[in-house]
Parts: structure tokens; C-alpha cells; sequence
């Protein structure tokens, strides 16, 4: 629907069936009932208002991911939308730890999107304080692909050449439900690893909601536009023939490069997107390209197969210079600031020695302000992600993986690295979190306010 000024959507939460494995009935909770939800495709500078209906047993709140949100829109933990009608009242989880008033909307919540930011591929998920990785596991999840005319008006592979790929594993019980955690009890199934540690992996890699697809193509030049959207799996993708062939980044998780960077793998951390282009022009028909994961074993080596299917003409190319924006300048940061992610007691986790206290500002910057941002990573992989403004990563070669605008950097054990931000558009409320869910869930979240 649109009024002329706003184009509004309505998306409902609900509890239902999906066959995922086949033959077999997966129940799942998902955005309009299907896993991946519906994939909001929307212009750049347009504001949207999408209105969420929470039909779900509980709470639930809405983030979208990667988006320039004012602040009461950017589905903070404690902004819950309660069930339609009542049903199980889940409020009392989010209280006991902080001072900070659960902000509580009845069945429904207009969530109001200002789309004053550049082309990007963004996503929207559950992000519910203490259970965000249930609910993006059990199918909270979806695309929100953001256009602009820059982008419009550039030759890349367009229509059915530009395909969104959500990257997820899961495991499964004999008839076929999520398994969360997904430790086999028995310790009988190989793969799988308990949860709150690693996080929670699955021995099934799905891609687009189907296990270990098979996606037809045409001979030409293809867009990609990556997602991990798993709960604590990284990948090191590669398309295989004979071999790893080379390929090209155009983006991140922020929009488009200022150029494109060869590649032959990419190393993709939960949350984090890559958006590049893949020529299957010199193949014939009949010829298979497989997706690998060069950190998988076993089930989780292989993610996706290509099929050539036929011939067609291509007219896009790929050009050398993609697009611009402001590479920020450290001498202009008037704030420098430490966060240390490090394993807490027993079961948590931790952000500067503290587990997330809802209301507790660990930064409070200015709109305007430049800051850098120091991260020091304990002896785990923490992929690190900021709301409401996109990150440059201030690092040598090595970090070139992280080149362009990000909002989350895949960071490995041991790693020191620095951000620099410009905060910019709203004051209020946003997080600095583990974007390993179950990392999350177990307090390594901060919260920060800008004014
Ligand atoms: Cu995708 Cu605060 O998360
Ligand atoms: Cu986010
Ligand atoms: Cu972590």
C-alpha cells in the first residue's frame, strides 16, 4: 500500500508448517508463516512503515539489520510487541536485570523506516532480550533489499540475474523439527557440538530455507547477494569447478564498493553480507558450480550446487568504479573508546567485564561525532555489529575482506581490531553486540545513546 508519501507493509508473525526436509513437516515461527520471510524490496530516501502483527505464542521484537533507524523503530530487546490477544505474557523476561521499562506494544507495532541511507542489502530478524537465538532459529528471519538510483544506473546483473541468498544451518529431529540446541543427546550424530560455547550448529545447511539447493542458471554473469544468517556458523565460501574460480565483490554490508576486488573465497561471519558476481559464461550447459565451505566437515563442507541450463546473452558488466562515499579520517575522531569481549563466568559472556544491563550506556556520543572504536576479542570468534551506523575498518591488508561500509566485522580469536563511526540522523538508544546469538543471548550486548 502506498499514500503517495509512505509505502506501507504488513507482515504477520505466526507458528506454521513448513517442508523444509522432504516429506517431512517443520514447524516454524516465521514472518507471514514462511522461512525466509517475504523479502521487502524498497527505494532508498522512501519511508516505509511495516506494521507486524505478533500471532506467536510470545513477545517479539523487530530489527532491521544494517538499517539507519530512528531509535524507537530499531526493535531494542525490551520493545516488545506482545502476543495478539493475550496468550503466554513472556514480559517478565526482560525485567529482572535492569531498571529499564519494558516498552510493551499490544498484538501489533508500526515499525517506521526513514531509508535515508544507500543501496544495501539489509535484513530484518527477531531480537528479543535473552531469546533472540531461538527465534531467529525457529525462522525470524528476512531480506529487506534497499535500491538507489547510483546502483540503478550501473550495469550489473539485474532481474533474474540478481539472486538473494540467506546461508543458515539447522538440525532436525527424526521427523523433522528444529532441534534447538542442536546437541544430539545421544551424542550419536557427528557434527554437532553443544550449545553456548561455539553457539548453536547444525549438521543441515540451508540456503534460502532448502537444504543444499540446486539453483539453475543461464551462462552469464550473476549477482549474489550473501547472507550468514546462521546463529554462530562461519563459512569460507567457494564456487568450485575443479577447482576454486575466481569471482568479484562488488559490496558489503553497507552498499556497494568503490571498487570491485577480485576474489577466489569469502570468509563470512553470522550476520555479515557480501554481495558479489559470479560468470558462469564460459561454462556449457550442463555443467555444476558447488558452493563449498571451506570451515565445514562432513554435511557442512558443501552449501549449494549451479547447474548451467542454457545459453543467453549478457550485457552486464562490471565496472571499475562502483561508487562513493566518505572514507572517514582517524585525525577527525574526537572520541576513542575500548570494548573487550571476553568469556564471563559459567555460562556468559561478556562486553568490558559486563553481561547486557538493559539501560546502561557504555558510550554516549554525539550526533555528528566521529569516534574510533577499539575491539579486543578473547580466545572466541565474536562477530561484532553495531546498530544504527555503518563502520569502516581501520586495519592493514589483511583486513581488506572488510573493505567498505559494515555494520558487522567478523572478528577471530585473538584479533584486535578498530572501527571508526560517524554518528549520524537520531538520538536515543542502540546496541554494540555479539552478533553470535547465542554470545548474545548470554549478556555480550551494550547499550549506547546518542544525542
Ligand atoms: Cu542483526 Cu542487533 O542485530
Ligand atoms: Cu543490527
Ligand atoms: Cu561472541
Amino acid at each position: 500500500r502506498s499514500d503517495g508519501s509512505t509505502d506501507y507493509y504488513d507482515i504477520v508473525q505466526k507458528v506454521a508448517k513448513a517442508e523444509i526436509l522432504p516429506g517431512l513437516a517443520t514447524t516454524v515461527w516465521a514472518y507471514n508463516g514462511i522461512f525466509p520471510g517475504p523479502t521487502i524490496d524498497s527505494r532508498s530516501g522512501r519511508r516505509i512503515v511495516v506494521r507486524h502483527r505478533n500471532e506467536l505464542p510470545v513477545p517479539t521484537t523487530t530489527h532491521l539489520h544494517g538499517g539507519h533507524t530512528p531509535s524507537d523503530s530499531d526493535g531494542y530487546p525490551l520493545d516488545l510487541v506482545t502476543p495478539v490477544g493475550g496468550g503466554q505474557n513472556g514480559t517478565s523476561h526482560g525485567t529482572h536485570r535492569g531498571m529499564t521499562p519494558v516498552r510493551v506494544s499490544d498484538g501489533a507495532k508500526d515499525y517506521t523506516y526513514p531509508q535515508d541511507q544507500r543501496a544495501a542489502t539489509l535484513w530484518y530478524h527477531d531480537h528479543r532480550m535473552d531469546f533472540t537465538g531461538p527465534s531467529v532459529y525457529r525462522g525470524l528471519a528476512g531480506f529487506h533489499i534497499l535500491r538507489d538510483d547510483e546502483e540503478d544506473s550501473l550495469p550489473l546483473p539485474k532481474g533474474e540475474y540478481e539472486v538473494p541468498l540467506m546461508i543458515a544451518d539447522r538440525s532436525f529431529s527424526e521427523n523433522g523439527e528444529f532441534l534447538y540446541p542442536a546437541a544430539d543427546p545421544t551424542g550419536a550424530k557427528p557434527g554437532l557440538k553443544e550449545g553456548y560455547d561455539v553457539g548453536v550448529l547444525g549438521d543441515v545447511i540451508l540456503v534460502n530455507g532448502a537444504p543444499w539447493p540446486i539453483l539453475e542458471v543461464a551462462a552469464v554473469r550473476y549477482r549474489f547477494r550473501l547472507l550468514n544468517a546462521s546463529n554462530a556458523r562461519r563459512y569460507r565460501l567457494t564456487f568450485d569447478q575443479k577447482g576454486a574460480i575466481p569471482f568479484v565483490q562488488i559490496g558489503s554490508d553497507g552498499g556497494l564498493l568503490k571498487a570491485p576486488l577480485r576474489r577466489t573465497s569469502v570468509t563470512v561471519a553470522p550476520a555479515e553480507r557480501y554481495d558479489v558476481v559470479v560468470d558462469f559464461s564460459k561454462y556449457r550447459p550442463g555443467t555444476e558450480i558447488t558452493m563449498l565451505n571451506g570451515l565445514g566437515d562432513d554435511s557442512t563442507a558443501q552449501v549449494m550446487k549451479f547447474r548451467v541450463t542454457r545459453k543467453a546473452t549478457d550485457d552486464s558488466t562490471i565496472p571499475a568504479r562502483l561508487s562513493q562515499y566518505e572514507t572517514l579520517d582517524p585525525g577527525k575522531a574526537v572520541k576513542t573508546r575500548d570494548f573487550a569481549f571476553e568469556r564471563g563466568d559459567e555460562h556468559s559472556w561478556t562486553i568490558n567485564g559486563e553481561t547486557y544491563e538493559p539501560g546502561k550506556n557504555f558510550a554516549t556520543p554525539r550526533i555528528g561525532d566521529v569516534e574510533i572504536w577499539n575491539l579486543d576479542i578473547d580466545g572466541a570468534n565474536h562477530p561484532v555489529h553495531l546498530h544504527l551506523d555503518q563502520f569502516q575498518v581501520l586495519g592493514d591488508d589483511e583486513r581488506k575482506a572488510d573493505a567498505g561500509l559494515k555494520d558487522t566485522v567478523g572478528l577471530t580469536a585473538g584479533q584486535k581490531t578498530r572501527i571508526i563511526v560517524k554518528f549520524t540522523g537520531y538520538e536515543g538508544r542502540y546496541m554494540l553486540h555479539c552478533h553470535n546469538l547465542e554470545h548474545e543471548d548470554m549478556g555480550m550486548m551494550a547499550d549506547y545513546e546518542v544525542s
